[in-house]
């Protein structure tokens, strides 16, 4: 059976979900539900990132011990997933007893293979990034990303090896072209790889920073927190048992925003290499979204709660727009002008009109009872059927190369045919006629079928609105994920479907 394990990053608890997190939650959910739907293996694990100085400064700024605060966001962040219908197998913390041992048990491995050396260092320290920046890094001399100018500190820390591993990492990434994907990102690691990489310092000395995990051989020192939080990848697999990190790791696919590119496609790939264990097997970076073509920030006003969004829209239709608006890979800009855009036109209009239309009239001519199709299928029909074999044809092969906006594309150009087949047809003005009427009810059962289809292919991007669908059809559950039954072979004679839901009510 084939397997995929899937993560997320796991998230800083000194805010709150929001569109940039939702967005990676959305796409790993689609693709945890597209394989299981599909038969595969899938282990999907999300979580939440809780040592270091700004998850400390964070529950200071709060009054409150760093336990119960990261406690009571991390829990925030659970639920939110929940309440969007993440459904993610197993939330890791990085404060969970069994990911501190492993962490330990994996430090104090490094350390003694040698990989791991004390040293006294100078550098450049930006708090916000909480790391040492080396001059080039710099834009005119302050951290790109906080924009302030880091802090000279001096003092004695561990430090790993990473530049022992700087050519085999490279060699591994030459040698397999989608370690990291899309290439763009591939480029930019190989770029950095051709300055030397030098050693990674992964402590932090307590006198700082108490707020970590302690280093195992050194107590007088916590663990720098992305040294910590990485390894969540293996220790989340390991506390599910040997045999499922044996399973799952060799299928590792990691999502994360390009922000983070380097700790995951150059610190975590040579830690596994110190640690003896095999490499991931994808590293996919998506890019990121501004909001009206501004970064979104808590000081403008404008961050994207998902959470929101699900009151106002439902969550499959911010979970469409998100998909559909954006390219993986890319940067993408949420405006309220295309997301009502593409509600009225995609949604309501096309989807929602092809399953309003298709059962009303069922229920009108035909009491909702399912009738024959025409035999042999006049060419119009076989076109219609075609439409939705091409479209599964190429969700599949988009999905594959998380092509997820033009799979979406692809089954919306079917639904749009449909709404053609009924223009072309013309079902109501057949029905006038009392000897049309065995035609009506062939056109109908294709509309069903079409609808059955889309259903199909939609549940794993609009897992309500396909529910809602099979609901409408009267299909058993089983039915949901029969994808090999061919058209015409799913409702049996007699079939009764129900009447219209409202999918998605126009937005005015
Ligand atoms: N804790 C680290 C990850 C550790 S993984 C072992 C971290 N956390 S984060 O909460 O700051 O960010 C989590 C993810 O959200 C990152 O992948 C980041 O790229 C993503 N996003 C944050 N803002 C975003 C946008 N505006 N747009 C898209 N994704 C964004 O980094």
């Amino acid at each position: 059976m084939p397997r995929i394990y899937i993560t997320t990053p796991l998230y800083y608890v000194n805010g709150d979900p929001h569109l940039g997190s939702a967005y990676t939650m959305i796409i790993t959910d689609t693709l945890a539900r597209y394989y299981r739907l599909r038969g595969w293996e899938t282990f999907y694990l999300t979580g939440t990132d809780e040592h270091g100085d700004k998850i400390a400064q964070a529950a200071a700024e709060a009054g409150m011990d760093p336990k119960a605060f990261t406690d009571q966001v991390s829990q925030t962040f659970r639920a939110a997933w929940d309440l969007c219908g993440i459904t993610y197998d197993h939330f890791i913390r990085t404060t969970d007893p069994y990911h501190v041992r492993y962490v330990q048990e994996l430090l104090t491995k490094v350390y003694e293979a040698g990989d791991i050396y004390f040293d006294r260092y100078g550098g450049l320290y930006c708090f916000g990034c909480e790391r040492f920046y080396t001059p080039k890094e710099l834009r005119d001399g302050r951290c790109p990303d906080h924009l302030v100018e880091p802090t000279l500190i001096e003092e004695e820390n561990y430090f790993f090896r990473m530049g022992k591993y700087q050519e085999r990492l490279r060699q591994h990434i030459e040698a397999h072209p989608d370690f990291i994907r899309p290439e763009g990102f591939r480029n930019e690691v190989l770029a950095m790889l051709r300055e030397p990489i030098g050693d990674l310092c992964i402590s932090r000395p307590k006198s700082r920073l108490t707020w970590g995990i302690e280093i195992p051989f050194d107590r007088r020192y916590v663990t720098y927190v992305w040294f910590d939080a990485l390894i969540n990848y293996v220790s989340a697999l390991k506390y599910k048992g040997e045999e499922m990190f044996q399973k799952f790791w060799p299928e590792a696919q990691h999502f994360i925003g390009k922000d983070i590119l380097k700790p995951h496609g150059v610190f975590w790939p040579t830690m596994l290499m110190a640690a003896g264990l095999p490499l991931y097997k994808h590293l996919n970076v998506h890019g990121f979204w501004t909001v009206e073509g501004q970064k979104m920030s808590k000081s403008l006003g404008n961050v994207i709660s998902p959470l929101v969004m699900k009151e106002r829209i439902g969550m499959d239709a911010f979970r469409y727009f998100l998909l559909r608006e954006s390219v993986f890979g890319q940067d993408a800009d949420f405006r309220e002008e295309s997301l009502h855009a593409r509600y009225n036109a995609d949604l309501a209009n096309n989807l929602g009109n092809l399953v309003s239309r298709t059962l009303a009239m069922q229920d009108r001519y035909f009491k909702g009872v399912v009738q024959p199709l025409d035999d042999p299928p006049p060419a119009i029909d076989r076109q219609l059927a075609a439409a939705f074999t091409q479209a599964a044809a190429e969700v599949e092969t988009q999905v594959a190369h998380l092509g997820l906006s033009r799979a979406l594309e692809a089954i919306f150009r079917a639904t749009d045919y449909a709404n053609k087949y009924i223009t072309e047809t013309a079902p109501f003005t057949l029905a006038k006629d009392p000897a049309s009427l065995p035609r009506v009810g062939a056109v109908l059962h294709n509309l069903l079928e079409a609808l059955r289809v889309a259903a199909q292919l939609l549940a794993p991007f609009l897992p309500d609105a396909s529910t809602r669908i099979f609901t409408a059809l009267a299909l058993p559950r089983e039915q949901w994920s029969a994808y090999d039954v061919p058209w015409g072979k799913m409702f049996p004679p007699g079939h009764r479907v129900h009447t219209a839901p409202v999918l998605f009510p126009r937005l005015s």
